[in-house]
């Protein structure tokens, strides 16, 4: 049998105004537009041998059970009809599933990696769409630098993908990533938000306000107004967050650390360091400042955190 292999790397991306419920289940399809900044520093990479004895799904160097790679598998054949059995084997520089934004470096980097060994020749975009059906934010991540998800309108989805806004080199902002604890969540951000858009009553008007929070978000990152971002972004992860607190049963990701890093945040924003924060489907914080600002902040948030990162603006998706 004749086989191919291709390598990918792919970075997490950190919504600033959030994506939290679907249109369409099976396809993927967001409820909701967003925005994101594509991160440095963190990556998957990703090898697929596309032709090989039997479906294997490694995952830092661990061979995954069969429901843990039903995921990884059912995704690659979105590809090709009757596709070969395949090699995936990925590694994460950073921990997975913790609210970290794995699921979006790792269905880019398989999406790439996969599309090329198969020998199709597919465009950015196309990939954007393949990736988005692994898993939503994922299609965020083949950009560089700051980038947008349009909802679409299409019932195919093929107008539900990424477009980049902005490079990285456009602003000098960083994300330091507070790690309040790196184990895996409790619910999947996919179950959490199916339960939301079912039950809670504040899911209409979250899905009716998105817009405006990009539009107004867009338009502070092509001004580099810090504020101006800061604050629209707080508000968007405020609002997705109202809506699974209002889930029944109710979603709550967020730990005592998580609101102490909050509070941690408001103090150096009083003290005149602007930064601003966000969370994920996890209790980790993310906060985006001024580059110059960023050790002052870890510093200050060193006492409450499991571990810190500063990530600045990354690289899209590329093969190695
Ligand atoms: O891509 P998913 O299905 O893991 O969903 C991600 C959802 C959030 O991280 C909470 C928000 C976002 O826009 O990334």
């Amino acid at each position: 049998m004749s086989s191919s292999t291709a390598t990918a790397r792919s970075h997490p991306n950190i919504a600033l105004i959030k994506y939290w419920g679907k249109r369409d289940t099976k396809l993927n399809l967001p409820a909701v537009p967003s925005l994101s900044l594509t991160l440095s520093q963190f990556h998957t990479t990703t090898s697929v041998t596309w032709g090989s004895n039997k479906d294997l799904f490694c995952l830092n160097n661990i061979e995954q059970s069969n429901t843990q790679s039903a995921k990884v598998f059912q995704f690659l054949d979105l590809l090709t009809p009757n596709r070969p059995p395949c090699t995936v084997v990925s590694e994460n520089n950073f921990p997975t599933a913790a609210g970290l934004a794995s699921s979006a470096s790792a269905f880019s980097a398989l999406a790439m990696a996969a599309s090329v060994a198969a020998d199709l020749q597919l465009s950015t975009t196309a990939l954007s769409v393949l990736a988005r059906q692994g898993s939503g934010s994922a299609s965020r991540s083949l950009w560089e630098g700051w980038v947008e998800w349009k909802m679409g309108k299409k019932l195919d989805g093929t107008d539900s993908h990424g477009i980049p806004i902005a490079p990285r080199d456009h602003w000098d902002v960083r994300m330091v990533m507070a790690v309040i604890s790196s184990q895996q969540k409790p619910i999947s951000s996919r179950a959490a938000m199916l339960q939301t858009q079912s039950t809670s009553p504040m899911y209409d008007a979250w899905c009716n306000t998105a817009q405006t929070d990009v539009d107004i978000a867009k338009k502070a990152i092509m001004e580099k107004n810090l504020e101006r971002l800061g604050r629209q972004m707080e508000h968007s992860t405020l609002k997705m967050f109202s809506t699974m607190f209002t889930t029944q049963p109710s979603v709550r990701y967020w730990k005592p650390q998580t609101l102490a890093v909050v509070e941690a945040v408001e103090q150096l924003r009083n003290a005149g360091i602007p930064c601003w924060y966000t969370m994920d489907a996890g209790p980790n914080v993310k906060i985006l400042c001024h580059a110059k600002d960023a050790k002052q902040i870890a510093s200050a948030i060193r006492p409450i955190v499991e571990n810190h990162y500063i990530l600045e603006p990354g690289h899209g998706t590329h093969l190695l």
